[in-house]
């Protein structure tokens, strides 16, 4: 019988999608099903979850009920994401408002994260367990902060005579570690002797996410260079000293990109649809992002952003080089929201620099893979990065990637460099650590290259033929579940 994963997510693509973690849990069921691993995906019941479903799913008979999760009311729907196993925490009282995932419609954090949350492992540690009649689990796959308690509650508050599995706890981003105050410890429902070091307490608050790294059975990341960096105090972010104890537990194991979602043969979201040996009809697609983002047509080289306008991503660092940007003949489209001084940042640069810089301030799945397809470049001067799904999709999509050689951008991208040149084996651009200089000269660099249409050919091509398909990340899952349960046995 094929191996049953509970994977526990915050968010899965197409259902809601704030970052990189939704694509993940998306693409993960159909990745580990060619493994012979059945996964089931356990989300959070936002109202937008809820409307995708149709409204047969809020009607439906629910598989479970809870009198008191935490205190509230709440009920497990079943259904389906992409033809896999779904199941669906509704819980009103916690989930059902307006807003994003884990803010209010101003962007403000709702006060009571560490309730939604709490309530939603333990949910997941129950299922895992055996409550939900007809469902049993071998296993269960924990992703950051947001399901970091899932391992704490099966190991040390487990649903009464319920079944023991292993869990993993993967982190897709250490900045986000779930750090609430000691005074939410009595009302999450865990004995007092899960409040130690070796259980739920770090720096003398709650620790979602080192919860899950300390009680978790393995700990993965999402690129090896990324697994090896969280173990400094400059990527570890408090916990580098958890990374280093559990050190022979954690693994480094790379995004994959699902390839039915982000393929320039066949994206309906493209002007004009492409492939490796025919890459001409991208210019169909950069007409059309000249035309809507108001940018001046012309062949020189056309830079793309579609990122999260915060620090991690170094969206600051960008900001200062834009001129040098626009000075060397670049132009710029940039698709992306987050802090507010950043977003002002970049529209006066593109009131400053009219049909040179465009720039789009919001949330647009579509405009995304039209950027991919028709952009040269696409920038990712990330600060730190655990994998990066943008440069992946520049990749697929011929659209160069230009990035900071740290986590999974260091994993992904060749330098055109003159030896990797010369051997005909790279694929983009990478700078040392992001910095105005850095920043600037890789901008140069890649104008230099795009000049050279010989060179930017052969990149290209490299580039849409580098395979980043989910087959070896699965593979590797796959072997990391099957390698715990032996253990257990
Ligand atoms: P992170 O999860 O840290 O934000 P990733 O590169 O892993 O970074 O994933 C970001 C995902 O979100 C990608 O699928 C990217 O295309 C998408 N994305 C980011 N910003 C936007 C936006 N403004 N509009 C559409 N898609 C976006
Ligand atoms: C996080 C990281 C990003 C990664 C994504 C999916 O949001 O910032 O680098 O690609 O998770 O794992």
């Amino acid at each position: 019988m094929a191996m049953r994963v509970l994977s526990v997510a915050s968010e899965a693509a197409p259902l809601v999608k704030t970052g990189g973690l939704a694509d993940v849990a998306g693409a993960l069921p159909a990745a580990l099903a060619a493994q012979g691993v059945e996964v089931t995906t356990f989300v959070p019941g936002y109202p937008a979850v809820l409307a995708k479903l149709g409204p047969k799913l809020g009607k439906s008979k629910a598989v479970h009920t809870w009198d008191s999760l935490l205190g509230e009311k709440a009920r497990l729907l079943a259904g389906k994401l992409g033809g896999h196993p779904l199941l669906v925490l509704d819980a009103p009282a916690l989930f059902g408002r307006e807003g994003g995932p884990y803010s209010d419609a101003s962007g403000r954090d709702w006060d009571d994260n560490w309730r939604r949350f709490a309530a939603f492992a333990r949910a997941a540690a129950d299922i895992a367990g055996g409550a939900v009649k007809g469902r049993a689990f071998d296993l269960v796959h924990a992703h950051d902060w947001q399901a970091g308690l899932v391992p704490a509650y099966l190991r040390l508050a487990p649903l009464a005579g319920g079944r023991n599995v292993p869990s993993v706890m993967t982190i897709h981003n250490m900045a986000f570690q779930g750090y609430y105050p000691a005074g939410i410890f009595p009302r999450l429902g865990l004995p007092p002797s899960a409040w130690t070091v070796d259980g739920v307490e770090s720096y003398g608050g709650v620790g979602f996410l080192k919860a899950g790294m300390q009680l978790a059975d393995a700990i993965t990341t999402v690129s090896p260079t990324y697994a090896g960096e969280i173990r400094s105090v400059e990527f570890g972010m408090g916990l580098e000293g958890l990374v280093l104890a559990r050190s022979n537990r954690v693994h480094g194991i790379l995004n994959g990109i699902d390839t039915a979602e982000w393929n320039p043969a066949s994206d309906p979201r493209l002007a004009a649809n492409f492939t490796a040996a025919k890459p001409g009809a991208r210019a169909k697609n950069k007409r059309a992002i000249e035309q809507e983002f108001g940018l001046e047509p012309g062949d020189g080289p056309l830079f793309v952003v579609i990122s999260r306008l915060t620090w991690q991503k170094g969206m600051d660092v960008l900001l200062e080089v834009l001129d040098h940007l626009v000075g060397i003949g670049g132009r710029l489209a940039l698709l992306g929201s987050g802090d507010a001084e950043i977003e002002r940042g970049f529209q006066a640069a593109a009131a400053r620099h009219p049909g040179r810089i465009g720039v789009r301030i919001g949330y647009d799945e579509a405009l995304s893979h039209l950027l991919q397809g028709g952009g040269d470049a696409i920038l990712v001067p990330s600060r730190f990065e655990p994998c990066g799904l943008t440069q992946l999709y520049g990749l697929a999509y011929g659209c160069i990637p230009v990035v900071s050689r740290t986590g999974g951008l260091a994993d992904t991208v060749i330098d055109a460099n003159p030896a990797a040149l010369a051997a005909g084996v790279a694929t983009g651009v990478q700078m040392n650590a992001v910095s105005y200089g850095a920043l600037a000269m890789a901008v140069s660099r890649a104008c230099e290259l795009h000049a050279r249409p010989e060179d930017w050919k052969r990149l290209q091509k490299n580039a849409m033929k580098a395979d980043f398909s989910w087959g070896a990340s699965g593979a590797a899952y796959a072997a990391l579940y099957r390698q715990l349960l032996e253990e257990q046995e």
